[in-house]
C-alpha cells in the first residue's frame, strides 16, 4: 500500500509542477503568476478541490505521445469565494503554452457542466496560445464545445473571464460570451488576428498592446469591462464583483449586513446639480451620496463615459446602477453608451438585480457618424433591454429627460416601477432653445429685438414644459423629491418591490435588434 500511495504522490507532484521549473520561472519573469498560484490567490484559503489533475492528452501526431504532462495544460475544479462555491478553470501556460486540445477542452466542459448543474458561477483565468496545433480539428471541436456551453450558461450562472496572457483567434469567443472580462495591462492581449497577420494582409503596422491590450479593449472596443495593473488586482476585483451577484438566475443577490443608515438624508445632494442647465456635473457624485457609503463599484468605467454602469448597495441589498454622465458628451446617448447600458441592464435582469437609473439625458447624439453607424438599431437595444426587464426598475430624473431618450431611460412607459424627478428636472420633447427655434421660427424672423424675444420665449417654454410638474401631473413620475429624500424612498420602494412578479407572453426568445 505504501508504495502505491508513494506512486500516487509522485504523480501528483508532477502534476503540480505543470511544464516544469524552467517554464514556471519564465512565466514569473514575464510578470505572470502560474495557473495554480492564481487559483490559490483567488479562492478562500484551502478550499480548492481539483478535477482531472492526472488527465493527459491522447494525441499521437508529431510524436506528441512522448510528451505527456498530467493535467494537460488546464487546472480545473471548484472552491469558495467568501464561503460561496465557484467553479474555476485556469489555463497553464507552462504546458504547451496553455494551448487547447481535446482533453483540455473536456476538462473545461466538465467544470462548466457541474457549475450549471449546481448553479454556481464559472470563473475562467485565460492564458493560452490558442488551439493546440498538433491536435488539429479536435482542438477546434473542443473550442466549439466550450462556446456552446458559454451560451447555454448565459443568464443561468454568472460567467467571468480574466485575461492574463495571450487570448487570440477563435479563443476570444469564449470570454466574449461571458458576462464580464478583466484584462491585465501589458501582459494580456486579445485579438482575432495578430500584428503579423495584419501586416501581411493590410500592410498596417500595430503593436500587441495597441491592437489588443487591456487599455485598448477597456476604452476603445468595450470588449473588456475592467483594465487593471496587476493580476492580483483583477482577482481581488472578481471577488468584489461576485459579492453583488447571486449564484444563479433563480437566487436573489446576497444581502450584506447594512452599515449605512437607510434614513440618511444627505443634504449635499442639493448642491451637486448646477442651476445652470448646460453646466456639467459628475453623476457618480449623486450615486455615491445616495447608495450605501463606498458601495458603488463601477463597471466599464473607461468605455462610453457618457453612461455610467455599476453595482452598489442600498441598505445592504445589491442594485445595478445606470446613470447618464453629464460630464462626458453632456450625457447624450450614442452607440457605445447604448451598447454598454443595454448589456448591463440585461445582466442585472437575468440575475434578479434591481436597477436604479439616474437620468440626465439631453437626447441621442446627433451626427452622420452615429446615424451611419446604426444608432437607430443600437439605441433600440437599450430601449429593448429596459422594456424586457422584469426586475424592479427605479428611476430618478435629476435634470434633463428629453425626447426619445426620456422614454428609453427606464421611463414609466417602458415598464419602470417607480419614477421620481428632482425639482431640477426638465422633462420635455426637447430643450428650450431647440423648441423655441422651431415653434417660433416665423415670429423670431419678424421680431425687432430677436435675442430679447428669444430669451422671453425660452423662459416661457421653460416655465411651461421644462420642469417635472407636467409629468408629475400625468402620473409619469410618481413624485417630485427633494434630493435628500431619494435614498430613503428608494430603499422603501425596493422593499415594497421585493415580491414583484411579472408575467410575459411565452415565446422562444425575443429578437433584440443586433
Ligand atoms: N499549439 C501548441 N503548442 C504551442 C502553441 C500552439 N498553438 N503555441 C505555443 N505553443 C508552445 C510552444 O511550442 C512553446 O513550447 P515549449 O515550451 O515546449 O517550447 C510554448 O507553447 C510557449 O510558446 P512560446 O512561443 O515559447 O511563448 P511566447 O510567450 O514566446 O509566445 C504566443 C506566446 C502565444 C504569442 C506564441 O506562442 C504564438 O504565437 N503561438 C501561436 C498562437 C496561434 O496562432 N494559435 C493558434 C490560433 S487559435
Amino acid at each position: 500500500m505504501d508504495e502505491k500511495i508513494e506512486a500516487l504522490r509522485e504523480r501528483r507532484e508532477r502534476a503540480l509542477l505543470g511544464g516544469g521549473e524552467e517554464r514556471i520561472e519564465s512565466q514569473h519573469e514575464k510578470g505572470k503568476m502560474t495557473a495554480r498560484e492564481r487559483i490559490d490567490y483567488f479562492l478562500d484559503d484551502g478550499t480548492f478541490e481539483e478535477f482531472d489533475q492526472l488527465r493527459t492528452h491522447d494525441c499521437h501526431n508529431f510524436d506528441m505521445e512522448e510528451t505527456q504532462i498530467p493535467g494537460d495544460g488546464v487546472v480545473t475544479g471548484y472552491g469558495d469565494v467568501e464561503g460561496r462555491t465557484v467553479f474555476v478553470f485556469a489555463h497553464d501556460f507552462t504546458v504547451f503554452g496553455g494551448s487547447l486540445g481535446e482533453v483540455f477542452a473536456e476538462k473545461v466542459c466538465k467544470v462548466m457542466d457541474r457549475a450549471m448543474e449546481v448553479g454556481a458561477p464559472i470563473i475562467g483565468l485565460n492564458d493560452s496560445a490558442g488551439a493546440r496545433i498538433q491536435e488539429g480539428v479536435d482542438s477546434l471541436a473542443g473550442y466549439a464545445d466550450i462556446f456552446h456551453r458559454n451560451q447555454l450558461a448565459s443568464g443561468v450562472v454568472p460567467q467571468i473571464s480574466a485575461i492574463m496572457g495571450p487570448c487570440a483567434g477563435g479563443a476570444v469567443y469564449s470570454p466574449a460570451i461571458t458576462d464580464f472580462i478583466f484584462m491585465v495591462k501589458e501582459t494580456s492581449h486579445m485579438f482575432i488576428t495578430g500584428p503579423d497577420v495584419i501586416k501581411t494582409v493590410t500592410g498596417e503596422e500595430v503593436g500587441f498592446e495597441e491592437l489588443g491590450g487591456a487599455q485598448t479593449h477597456a476604452s476603445e472596443s468595450g470588449v473588456a469591462h475592467f483594465s487593471v495593473d496587476a493580476e492580483k488586482e483583477a482577482l481581488d476585483n472578481i471577488r468584489r464583483l461576485l459579492s453583488y451577484v447571486p449564484q444563479n438566475n433563480v437566487e436573489d443577490p446576497p444581502r450584506v449586513e447594512p452599515w449605512d443608515d437607510p434614513e440618511r438624508a444627505d443634504q449635499e445632494l442639493t448642491e451637486i446639480v448646477p442651476d445652470e442647465p448646460q453646466m456639467p456635473y459628475d453623476i457618480t457624485a449623486v450615486i455615491d451620496h445616495v447608495v450605501d457609503t463606498d458601495s458603488f463599484f463601477e463597471v466599464a468605467d473607461e468605455f462610453a463615459r457618457n453612461i455610467v454602469t455599476g453595482f452598489a448597495r442600498l441598505d445592504g441589498h445589491s442594485v445595478g446602477i445606470v446613470g447618464n454622465q453629464p460630464r462626458a458628451n453632456a450625457g447624450t446617448l450614442d452607440i457605445d453608451a447604448s451598447l454598454k447600458g443595454s448589456r448591463f441592464v440585461r445582466f442585472c435582469d437575468a440575475f434578479n438585480i434591481p436597477i436604479v437609473t439616474f437620468v440626465d439625458v439631453p437626447g441621442f447624439m446627433p451626427g452622420t457618424d452615429q446615424e451611419h453607424g446604426g444608432i437607430i438599431k443600437h439605441g433600440a437595444k437599450l430601449l429593448y433591454a429596459y422594456s424586457e426587464a422584469t426586475v424592479p426598475l427605479l428611476t430618478v430624473i435629476t435634470r434633463k429627460a428629453y425626447g426619445g431618450a426620456y422614454d428609453v431611460m427606464a421611463s414609466k412607459h417602458v415598464g419602470a416601477d417607480v419614477n421620481y424627478a428632482w425639482p431640477t428636472a426638465e422633462i420635455a420633447v426637447m430643450g428650450p432653445q431647440g423648441a423655441v427655434n422651431i415653434l417660433y421660427d416665423d415670429e423670431l424672423d419678424a421680431a425687432e429685438a430677436v435675442e430679447e424675444r428669444r430669451e422671453e420665449l425660452i423662459d416661457e417654454y421653460r416655465d411651461a414644459f421644462a420642469n417635472p410638474y407636467t409629468a408629475a401631473d400625468q402620473g409619469y413620475v410618481d413624485d417630485v423629491l427633494e434630493p435628500p429624500e431619494t435614498r430613503r424612498r428608494l430603499i422603501a420602494d425596493l422593499d415594497m418591490l421585493r415580491s414583484k412578479r411579472t408575467d410575459r407572453p411565452s415565446r422562444k426568445h425575443g429578437n433584440i435588434p443586433l
